[in-house]
């Protein structure tokens, strides 16, 4: 029996006070031990779904729903159980990459850790230890988001939600984040990603769902789209060839 959804969007909407559409109905689930990645066009939604998920932003209409909990119903509750990678990991330059974590970790109240295990969870998403001590100010992009990863695994919440989490990571430093989302997955999170990266997307998610406009206009587990040319599909989609109503969440 499949297990219950972790994370659920039920026909969520929202609508800027601008006026613009971000989300028109989208509805989705993932479960315990699921990678579930968002394709989708810049301006798509995929950033506003995961917003929605972490009561940045209030849905219009619709819920997000973290473990069964509403996120714009119980905000601080909900956002318990989730952990956050953004596009651009907000840490502390001054600080050195052991340092961003024994703070991060507090801040979440997480005072069990001990230096060796920070050592150990650095190693874990691929910063070797001769980085450890270095200031952050100085790190590239790719380095910031491990370290930012890094921090999301501390809070050991059992979903995640990653935003381009390869955009800035060179092609070892992909295939090595894959390994890691492996391993979260074998410890059953529940993993949200948005990302432009198709080959990744497919390589590593289980379920696959292509967003145009505001619509969840694809979504397929990845093992039906083994022998498929996913980016011809997508490119596909994004012509409106494959019509552009939205799916049904399976
Ligand atoms: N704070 C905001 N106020 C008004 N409109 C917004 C705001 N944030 C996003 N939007 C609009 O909502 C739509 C969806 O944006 P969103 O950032 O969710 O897209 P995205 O799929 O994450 O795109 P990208 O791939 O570029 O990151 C866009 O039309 C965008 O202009
Ligand atoms: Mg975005």
């Amino acid at each position: 029996m499949a297990e219950s959804p972790y994370l659920e969007a039920v026909e969520l909407c929202k609508r800027y006070e601008d006026g613009v559409l971000a989300l028109d109905r989208v509805s989705f689930v993932v479960r315990p031990g699921e990678i579930y990645a968002m394709l989708g066009a810049n301006g798509a939604g995929k950033t506003t779904t995961i917003n929605l998920f972490l009561n940045l932003i209030e849905p219009t209409d619709g819920e997000a729903r973290i473990g069964g909990i509403v996120t714009h119903r119980e905000p601080l509750e909900a956002k318990a159980h989730v952990a956050y990678v953004s596009e651009n990991v907000m840490l502390y330059g001054n600080f050195t990459a052991m340092q961003n974590l024994e703070f991060f970790a507090r801040l979440s109240c997480k005072r069990h850790y001990s230096r060796d295990d920070y050592r150990d969870i650095l190693r874990r998403v691929g910063l070797s230890n001769d980085v450890h001590h270095k200031k952050v100010r100085g790190f590239s992009k790719g380095m910031r988001q491990k370290c930012g990863i890094a921090i999301a695994m501390l809070k050991d919440a059992p979903a995640i939600l990653l935003d381009e989490p390869t955009s800035g990571l060179d092609p070892k430093a992909g295939w090595e984040f894959c390994r890691l989302l492996e391993s979260l997955r074998q410890e059953g999170k529940a993993i949200l990603m948005s990302t432009h990266d198709i080959f990744r997307a497919k390589e590593v998610a289980d379920t696959i769902a292509i967003m145009k406009e505001g619509r969840l206009v694809m979504e397929k587990p990845a093992g039906e789209l083994a022998r498929i040319d996913l980016e011809r599909l997508y490119m596909d989609y994004m012509a409106g060839h494959n019509g552009s109503s939205p799916v049904e969440a399976s």
